[in-house]
């Protein structure tokens, strides 16, 4: 009788409505929003109420409140949370925050990380720990996925997320009678812009700056075309310092464009209520993207913002699957879909790189019945592309200036894959006519010292060099004349750009400059051999005259080469051992003296 009652009281407890998921991201380049939306589409499919947000536009305050939180973030540079999140974490690690204020929380944590940098999935681990601190309860232990292997099935991702529905539906389960949402039926989803931190011009609301000049810097015989363009900011009260970055989003090709309207069946002309676009309805309100100016055409949506061109991701073909009404495409595409089906996608998709405008032309049948309606839901926005500034607005007043390495490679594809932003930057022509880029800037990680006798070494090889043209160029106008820059090429004569003004700054006694070209004879020299040639010279710098080290560039070996011949030099010259060696940069990164910046 007992066992009888107890049994009732049970169920009645484990019926509890779910309480609305939360699920946010911290994203920098879209792996995390999109697991994150994709996460929600399951949700909804399992009739749930549901919210997808960014860390940073999530009001946190209401944080004490929620009952079930999934945060999925992944870890960038330095282990670094990315942009759209740096809000949120500032917020989360405030001393004040009393011990038990999140204790009504449940939550669960998927880090999304690159084992072949340092911290692997840092912000995530650390997120976890100060959740607890808070007083919340993890539903299972925090998912810790590596760019490097994670494919599908054989990954980490859809096991996690396996585990969690188990946990879920374990403590809510549906309601008698309440199917799930079968998998061929289409979803609406959720959209949010994802903010950046701006200084005045802010992703919604850019600075049209006009193109100035656009001009290769490497020889027409070598292989990469870099570029060195200049815009002008004149009345857009943007400032900035050495280290900073300007953010732009690029357009696709008008080719791009007109293929993609064949391929749809959609006039360019036709306008278009973004909200009519905007399947809102009922299940999850979505917001409209700030930036999308309405009503539109569809060739302004297609040019300006659905990101046509990039690698489509697996939520892509889980929706494309939702039209299918060809058998052969449709199995093709739910196994694309499926966790079994990654290695296969990957095959597809990311190892050529293939396009998702390239997709489509596969499955023309699906294609052709893509409604406008779901554009949003398929395409991702195109994201904004950071750029270090390569000038300094003392030496060039209203004017920013980049170095832009043109993205172009062959892959097992006929067409040359082309980094969308860069070759749509080159193309802008300002002798045939005005043309404006609509840009805004925000605060690097960069930092240089304030003190003018304090001396910095910069080891910046390629495009890494940019954020030390910047501060070379603002260094020297403040009369700070302790600089050091190691920089590497392939070529003197191909691809040495800027020499003309290192040469200046060098005559004047205001640069030391050691340049290590690759190509230029037999064995390949790099800029970590110079590093290590100039041990005595460092070691004076670093610890007589307090000097701080810098990498950046965007060879992935390359910082790891670097440090490593720095510490070399601290064993030869310091009589180290490698473990003391270790430690002495580990204490000069965490005193600001020790800072790289890297990108690929
Ligand atoms: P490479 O292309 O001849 O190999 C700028 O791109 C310079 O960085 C080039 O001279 C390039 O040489 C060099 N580079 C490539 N890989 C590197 C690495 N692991 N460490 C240092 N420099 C590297």
């Amino acid at each position: 009788m007992l066992s009888g009652v107890m049994n009732v009281i049970y169920h009645v407890v484990m019926t509890m409505s779910a309480p609305t998921l939360l699920i946010l991201y911290g994203s920098q380049t879209g792996t995390a929003q999109d697991t994150a939306e994709r996460i929600g589409r399951q949700a909804q499919r399992r009739r749930m109420q549901v919210r997808v947000e960014a860390l940073d536009i999530y009001n946190v305050a209401n944080l004490i409140s929620e009952t079930l939180v999934v945060f999925v973030c992944s870890t960038t540079g330095q282990g670094d949370p990315p942009d759209n999140m740096k809000n949120f974490w500032r917020f989360v690690f405030r001393k004040s925050l009393p011990a038990g204020s999140l204790c009504r929380l449940d939550y669960a944590v998927l880090g999304l990380g690159d084992s072949s940098y340092p911290r692997f999935n840092f912000v995530a681990k650390k997120l976890h720990k100060r959740l607890m601190q808070l007083g919340a309860s993890v539903l299972l232990p925090v998912g810790l996925a590596d760019d490097q292997h994670d494919l599908g099935a054989d990954g980490v991702i859809d096991p996690w997320i396996t585990s969690f529905w188990e946990k879920v539906l374990s403590l809510y389960p549906p309601p008698a009678g309440q199917s799930p949402i079968r998998d061929d039926e289409p979803l609406v989803s959720f959209h949010s812009d994802v903010p950046q931190q701006p200084i005045s011009p802010s992703p919604t609301h850019p600075f049209l700056a006009k193109v100035v000049f656009n001009e290769r810097v490497t020889k027409a015989s070598h292989f990469q075309d870099v570029r060195h363009i200049e815009f002008d900011i004149t009345g857009s009260s943007i400032e900035f310092t050495a280290g900073d970055v300007v953010l732009m989003r690029p357009s696709n090709t008008r080719e791009n464009v007109e293929q993609f309207c064949q391929l749809l069946r959609l006039d360019p002309d036709l306008i278009q209520r973004t909200n009519a676009i905007l399947n809102m309805e009922p299940v999850s309100p979505g917001s409209i993207p700030a930036r999308l100016a309405q009503p539109c055409t569809v060739r302004c949506l297609a040019e300006t913002f659905l990101d046509i061109a990039a690698v489509p991701r697996r939520s892509f073909f889980e929706l494309l699957a939702t039209f299918a009404t060809d058998e052969r495409e449709r199995e093709k595409l739910a196994e694309f879909s499926s966790a079994q089906g990654q290695d296969e996608l990957h095959s597809y998709c990311n190892r050529p790189r293939r396009t998702a405008l390239e997709v489509l032309t596969d499955f023309p049948h699906t294609t052709a019945e893509l409604s406008v309606d779901y554009l949003l839901d398929l395409f991702p926005e195109i994201q904004p592309r950071s750029f270090s500034i390569a000038s300094s607005l003392q030496a060039h007043p209203n004017r920013i200036q980049i170095l832009l390495a043109v993205v172009q490679y062959k892959t097992k594809m006929y067409l040359p894959r082309k980094g969308l932003c860069s070759s749509w930057l080159a193309s802008l022509d300002p002798r045939l006519g005005d043309v404006f880029v609509p840009l805004w800037v925000k605060k690097g990680s960069m930092k240089f010292p304030k003190d003018p006798e304090t001396p910095v070494v910069m080891v910046g090889p390629g495009t890494g060099v940019a954020p030390f043209r910047a501060a070379l160029q603002e260094r020297i106008a403040q009369g700070k004349t302790a600089n050091v820059l190691f920089f590497g090429c392939r070529s003197q004569s191909k691809d040495f750009y800027c020499s003309a003004e290192w040469e200046e700054m060098v005559k004047a006694g205001q640069l030391t400059l050691f340049t290590a070209f690759s190509r230029d004879q037999e064995d390949k020299i790099y800029v970590q051999q110079r590093v290590k040639e100039q041990a005595v010279l460092l070691w004076d710098l670093i610890v007589n005259k307090n000097a701080y080290f810098y990498i950046a560039g965007n060879a992935k070996q390359m910082p790891t080469a670097v440090c490593d011949a720095l510490k070399e030099g601290f064993r030869s010259q310091g009589g180290m051992s490698s473990s003391q060696a270790d430690e002495m940069l580990v204490a000069m990164e965490r005193a600001g003296r020790f800072q790289s910046e890297t990108w690929s």
